[in-house]
């Protein structure tokens, strides 16, 4: 069985203990289908600190975001070990611990965006959902849109929103999937820099990404081709290494 195992540290909910990383040690990930077998991970070891934004690049189909859901405990390694400080396994991680940006978003269509990003304030019993929702709003260029639904704001605009309620509960651990995908380059850049501000306040940073800018906006990049990690790096230096690609 997967070693999705305890990360030895006490209750979740509470800040990286001791400075310690989000980590995936060996990860190999197969899916199936019928017949059809694709290897996605074969052996990837990846590491985010506190406070450091680090670029998972790779091309359409290299596996990041396998790697992304193995992490968060959407999907289970079928070798490997994933350790979240603060949480026994990634699947009991709470949004404090480690928050997510699906690469779908994954926003409820019947919901307005203010209580979409309410929702894991609510969820954790926080005092004043409401308000921390539309100052994440706000702080994405988004608080005039806080009463619409989804489906009355772009593509660009959800992704925000889908960000707003990832950071809600200020996670000690941020993995996003594309989360400037949709955005053109003025809103990117302002994207990173809230992914920056975060960083700076602690929260380790891991984005999957094919997007120049956002290599150029992190500390360190992990490069993915066929499920391996091939490369790794400081943002600047890779920036260039390899040619965008349509979003995976
Ligand atoms: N649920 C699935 N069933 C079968 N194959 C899958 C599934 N999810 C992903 N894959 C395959 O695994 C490989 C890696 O996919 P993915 O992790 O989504 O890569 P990326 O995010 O880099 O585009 C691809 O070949 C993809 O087609
Ligand atoms: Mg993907």
């Amino acid at each position: 069985m997967a070693g999705v195992h305890a990360a030895g540290v006490p209750a979740a909910g509470g800040p990286a203990a001791g400075g310690a990383a989000l980590r995936g040690t060996g990860l190999y990930r197969t899916h199936r289908r019928g017949r059809e077998e694709v290897h996605a991970l074969r052996g990837v070891d990846v590491a985010v600190a506190p406070g450091e934004v680090v670029a998972l690049l790779g091309r359409s189909g290299s596996g990041k975001t396998t790697l992304l859901h193995c992490l968060v405990g959407w999907e289970r390694p079928d070798r490997g070990e994933v350790t979240v400080p603060g949480a026994r396994s990634p699947g009991e991680a709470d949004w404090s611990t480690l928050a997510v940006v699906p690469q779908r978003l994954g926003l409820l269509d019947e919901l307005t965006l203010a209580d979409n990003v309410a929702m894991p304030a609510r969820l954790a019993g926080a005092p004043d959902p409401r308000a921390a929702a539309l100052a994440g709003l706000e702080q994405l260029g988004l608080g005039a849109l806080a009463d619409r639904l989804p489906d009355e704001v772009s593509l660009g605009e959800q992704q925000r929103t889908a960000l707003a309620r990832a950071l809600v509960l200020r996670p000690a651990f941020l993995v996003a999937d594309e989360p400037t995908g949709r955005l053109d380059q003025e809103l990117s850049v302002h994207v990173l820099g809230v992914l920056r501000a975060c960083a700076d306040t602690g929260t380790g940073v891991l984005v999957a990404s094919h997007d120049p800018l956002v290599v150029a906006a992190a500390d360190r990049v992990v490069r993915l081709s066929d499920g391996r990690v091939v490369g790794a790096g400081d943002g600047g230096d890779a920036a260039g290494g390899q040619p965008a690609r349509s979003a995976g």
